[in-house]
């Protein structure tokens, strides 16, 4: 029995082993496919750095991609808007679109790929507000409570803010929506008691312009069914697209819909780590994958770029950022005929190279 399970404890561990020999010939393999004269350098070379043969990621760090998302449902329904996403960061962004029905439907998704520098600024494309809204009362219902719908259309796409008062009352109603615009408006006042109010309607355009309507009379005596309205049309996304507008912060989605419905936003922003990808050449690939390993051997200022008259980098010594000196600047990270790793005779005067005046090393 014991023997059983120690050849089973033995075949596992063999077994792990194994696969990862494979993961890491599969690394090799992948990186050789297109740098094979890096690895026959590397293993022809008098000093061979050991680490390049193994796994070229110690230096050359694979793309890392950490995807944050933000989801957004608007909370009524609405057939023509532009939703404002006001904090959008400087990295790629997925955006998923999808419509929903009172009933349930569900529209088709809709991709859109943006970087915010590479969107067009749309701001000649919209009129600033001018006239003050003229809102009307659509329809009274009572259900508990009462409820309002107030109905106006603008000239161009706005956001609102509406506020109503009980006349001779202490009742106050307010509502707002701040992030959506639309140009026709189709909002419900709720939990209004039996009586008059006198409302008003702000608007504020794409551009942060605000007016104000006059007051107007909601009375909620006068209950009038309106009867909801039945779709039988395949719900989907007519056009949708993203813009910058000057001076706002963010960006804005367009949607245009078959017909009213509840909007889902689905926002994925792609930030790559710090890391970066696997082809550039720069700090961690030249100094902190070395100083990983090499911590106690540090021989020489790295990471700075020469700022006295004295110091003078020549072009045919690598930097990194236009100038910044790194362990790759007198090393040859890849593997030297000379010792040390030196790209460079070190015994003949490296540091004249730079340093005008000579200086002495430790
Ligand atoms: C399908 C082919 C291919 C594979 C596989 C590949 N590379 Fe590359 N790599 C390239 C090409 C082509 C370039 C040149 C890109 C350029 O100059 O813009 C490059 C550039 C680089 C550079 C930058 C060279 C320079 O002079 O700036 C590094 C470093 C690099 N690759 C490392 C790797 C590593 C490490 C792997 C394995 C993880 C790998 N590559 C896999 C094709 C490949
Ligand atoms: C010990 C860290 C390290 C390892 C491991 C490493 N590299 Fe590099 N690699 C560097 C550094 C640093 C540079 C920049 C060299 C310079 O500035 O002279 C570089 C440059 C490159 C370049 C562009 C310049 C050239 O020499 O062609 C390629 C391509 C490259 N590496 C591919 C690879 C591949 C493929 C492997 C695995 C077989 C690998 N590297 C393993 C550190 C490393
Ligand atoms: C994963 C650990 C590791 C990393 C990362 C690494 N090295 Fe090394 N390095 C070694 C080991 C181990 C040796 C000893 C020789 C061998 O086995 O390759 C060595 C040897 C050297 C030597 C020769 C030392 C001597 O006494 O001859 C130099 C110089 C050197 N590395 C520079 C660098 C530079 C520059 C980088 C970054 C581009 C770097 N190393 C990254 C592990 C590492
Ligand atoms: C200005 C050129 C220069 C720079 C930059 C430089 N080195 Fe060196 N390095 C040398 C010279 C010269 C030697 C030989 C020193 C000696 O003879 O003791 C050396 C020796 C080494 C050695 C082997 C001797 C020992 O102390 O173990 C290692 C490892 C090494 N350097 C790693 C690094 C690393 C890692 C970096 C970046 C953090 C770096 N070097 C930056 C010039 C440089
Ligand atoms: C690739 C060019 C280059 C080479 C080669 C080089 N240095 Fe430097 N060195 C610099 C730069 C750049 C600085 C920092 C910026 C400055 O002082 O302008 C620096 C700074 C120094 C400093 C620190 C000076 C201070 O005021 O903090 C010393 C010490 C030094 N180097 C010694 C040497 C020695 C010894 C050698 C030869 C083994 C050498 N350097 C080779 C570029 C180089």
């Amino acid at each position: 029995m014991r023997g059983i399970l120690y050849f089973l404890v033995s075949y596992l561990l063999f077994f792990t082993t194994v696969m990862e020999v494979r993961a890491e010939q599969r690394e090799m393999v992948e990186c050789g496919q297109c740098h094979q004269a890096v690895i026959e350098r590397a293993e022809k070379s008098r000093y061979t750095h050991s680490v390049v043969l193994k796994d070229c990621r110690i230096c050359h760090t694979a793309p890392k991609e950490v995807v944050q998302s933000t989801e957004i449902s608007l909370e009524s329904p609405s057939r023509d808007f532009i939703y404002h996403i006001k904090e959008v960061e400087d990295v790629p962004y997925t955006a998923m679109i999808q419509l929903k029905d009172d009933m349930g439907a569900l529209s088709e998704p809709y991709r859109l790929e943006f970087f915010k520098k590479d969107l067009p600024n749309r701001s000649g494309d919209f009129k600033p507000v001018k006239d003050p809204p003229a809102p009307t009362v659509a329809g009274i219902k009572k259900k508990g409570f009462y409820s309002a719908k107030i109905v106006w259309e603008d000239s161009t796409p706005t956001s609102f803010s509406i506020e109503c008062r009980e006349k001779g009352g202490s009742d106050l109603k307010a509502l707002s929506s701040t992030d959506l615009y639309e140009w026709l408006h189709e909002v419900e006042v709720r939990g209004l008691y039996q009586g008059k109010y006198l409302c008003t309607v702000t608007v504020q355009d794409l551009f942060g312009n605000e007016i104000r309507s006059a007051p107007f009379l909601v009375d909620t005596s006068t209950v009038s069914m309106n009867k909801a309205e039945v779709h039988d049309s395949v719900l989907t996304i007519k056009r949708a697209l993203i813009f910058k507008i000057s001076g706002r912060p963010g960006v804005f989605l367009e949607v245009h819909a078959s017909r009213p419905s509840y909007c889902r936003i689905s926002l994925k922003a792609k930030h790559e780590t710090a890391e970066g990808s696997h082809f550039k050449i720069d700090r961690y690939t030249t100094i902190k994958a070395c100083v990983g390993c090499h911590q106690f051997s540090v021989s020489h200022p790295v990471g700075v770029r020469a700022k006295s008259e004295d110091v003078h980098v020549p072009d045919d010594m690598s930097t990194i950022e236009d100038g910044v000196i790194t362990c790759a600047t007198c090393h040859a990270p890849h593997g030297a005929d000379r010792p040390f790793l030196g790209k460079f005779e070190f015994r003949k005067d490296l540091c004249l190279k730079c340093h005008s005046k000579q200086i002495y090393f430790k």
